[in-house]
């Protein structure tokens, strides 16, 4: 069975208190039900995982190459500074669907570049919560169409 992890960075384990006229008042349980809800109906499994750290993160990456067949990575702040994070995805050439919950390119400047966007898959933000369905659909959509 096809299995997507779904990869949280720094500051995420905070949703549902944290500037929820930014991010909503849904907390990443709540999103990980929407994500089992899903996942059940594309018949896809689905794995999840939260680090504040970058190393991590990298570590988790790299793992996933082994027990995952793609990653939904909302990498937090990291986005925007880490070519740790982007050289584990390009290194281990794990499909990889970058997301956020925010609509980055609305807020300040600093958000409007991401070092990920480069070698991932495609990009969902702007959607709130339900950002993280839609990218196990699009994920599961093209692991099925690049093994076939
Ligand atoms: C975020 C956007 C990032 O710019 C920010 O640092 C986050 C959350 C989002 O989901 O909208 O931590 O990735």
């Amino acid at each position: 069975m096809t299995s997507i992890l779904i990869l949280n960075g720094p500051n995420l384990n905070l949703l549902g208190t944290r500037q929820t006229e930014i991010y909503g008042s849904h907390t990443l349980a709540d999103i990980e039900e929407m994500c089992r809800s899903t996942a059940r109906e594309l018949r896809v499994s689905v794995a999840f995982a939260q680090d504040n750290a970058e190393g991590a993160l990298v570590e988790q990456i790299h793992l996933a190459r082994e027990h995952h067949d793609g990653v939904i990575l909302n990498a937090g702040a990291y986005t925007h500074s880490s070519i740790a994070l982007r050289d584990a995805i390009a290194g281990t050439e794990i499909p990889t669907i970058e997301l956020h919950l925010s609509n980055v390119f609305a807020r300040e400047t600093f958000r409007h570049e991401s070092y990920i966007a480069a070698v991932a898959v495609g990009v969902i933000c702007g959607f709130g919560p339900e950002g993280y369905p839609l990218a196990l659909r699009a994920m599961t959509l093209h692991l099925a169409q690049t093994e076939a």
